[in-house]
């Protein structure tokens, strides 16, 4: 809160929120702490030891309580990886036995997780076309614990019903949960349309800089609690120096994601007018099946955009190589503008007829926008598009 009780607004609670008061040793910047266990005086339990792998150091706690803030949750728990929040997230909720309604066309990864490493624990799932609420009746059965969705998707770029998802959830007693990774804090807040459990890839724009891996999981604090004890043993904790440097990001995460909102927009209204691009998925533009939708809770429609060379895998190709600004890079979430083929990156692991279920073809490029000036990115784009097509 300022001084006179308004909320203060999220461009300063990334700068000050959750910063250690008084400041650690005088200093602006919470030092890294650089070690791996710390005097103990015999009072704590086990979970509580002052030691790196039970994620209490200085810098986590600083992070904590800057995440939490910028969620609206309770408590917050960073990992050492965006898969180490979902994985963390999902076994600190859920047990072998328990079954869970996921959204087509996650992130490769966490569609592999839910595919192919928890039905091997006992965890089974059914994934579910958002857009059609009666297929989540039809597969709820008395054991389906949690609905597992994201804010925006990667790399099609649909955006769900999400109050409805929530409404479901409640009406049959569903933990939701929903990573929300692509939105960012700075254009949606679930746990305020009604999710239970956020998670985040902070890898991508939380951190910003291309520079580590890291992830977050926010929600009550007894469900972070739940998922710290489980990290606690699955060790996946996010390493000191890495929290001092997600730390430095997000204090311009407001400035950057605005940035990428605006150049995303630009770059997908000058695409979706390029003869060598028969489709562009940005939910920004109003001709996006989600967008007026995804216009009713999304603040902004983030730095991530898709589109389909006409000419296929082979235009896709030739476009990405004479791309100069733009780095063909998988990732996404950095200040500079990176560009990937899914089809040979993040969904890889997924068999041919899997992907094309969910929309993938193989001349689907997809574009992790930055913050460049957007007329430069224009030119970039509109240059390459022209040689991907010329004879
Ligand atoms: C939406 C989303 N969630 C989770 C992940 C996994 O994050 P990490 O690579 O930090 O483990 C990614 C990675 O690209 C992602 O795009």
């Amino acid at each position: 809160m300022s001084a006179d009780d308004r909320p203060l607004s999220l461009e300063t609670r990334v700068v000050h929120a959750g910063e250690p008061e008084p400041r650690i040793g005088g200093a602006l910047v919470t030092p890294v702490f650089q070690s791996s266990t710390y005097v103990d005086d015999g009072s704590r339990e086990y979970h509580d030891l002052p030691y790196l792998r039970l994620n209490n150091s200085p810098n986590h706690a600083t992070l904590h309580r800057k995440l939490a803030d910028l969620e609206g949750a309770e408590s917050a728990l960073v990992t050492s990886s965006g898969m180490g929040a979902i994985s963390t997230a999902l076994f600190g909720t859920l047990r072998a036995g328990d079954h869970v309604l996921a959204q087509e066309g996650l992130y490769g990864g966490t569609h592999t997780l839910f595919a192919h490493d928890l039905p091997a624990l006992g965890i089974s799932h059914d994934f579910v076309d958002l857009r059609d609420p009666d297929s989540w009746r039809a597969r709820l059965r008395p054991e389906t614990r949690a609905f597992y969705v994201e804010t925006i998707t990667n790399p099609l770029l649909t955006v769900g019903d999400l109050p409805a998802v929530v409404a479901f959830c409640r009406s049959h007693g569903l933990l939701g949960m929903i990573d929300n990774t692509l939105a960012t804090p700075v254009n949606c807040n679930p746990l305020a349309i009604g999710f239970d459990l956020v998670v985040h890839s902070a890898t991508k724009y939380l951190n910003g800089h291309s520079d580590i891996v890291a992830g977050v999981i926010a929600g009550s604090a007894e469900m972070i609690l739940a998922c710290k004890r489980k990290l606690d043993h699955l060790g996946a904790t996010l390493d000191p120096h890495a929290c001092f440097l997600l730390q430095r990001g997000i204090r311009t995460l407001a400035l950057r994601v605005e940035r990428q909102n605006a150049n995303a927009l630009t770059l997908a209204t000058m695409l979706s007018t390029h003869p060598a691009v028969s489709r562009v998925n940005y939910p920004g533009l109003d001709t996006h099946p989600d967008h007026e939708r995804a216009s009713a809770f999304l603040r902004g429609f983030g730095g991530l955009l898709s589109f389909d060379h006409a000419a296929g895998a082979e235009g896709a190709r030739r476009t990405v190589e004479a791309l100069t600004i733009a780095t063909g890079a998988v990732s996404l979430g950095g200040v500079e503008t990176l560009v990937t083929l899914p089809a040979e990156t993040s969904h890889a692991g997924l068999s041919v007829a899997e992907r094309r279920k969910i929309g993938i073809g193989d001349g689907l490029v997809r574009v992790a926008v930055g913050i460049e000036g957007a007329n430069d990115l224009c030119a970039d784009f509109a240059s390459a598009l022209d040689g991907s097509v010329a004879t």
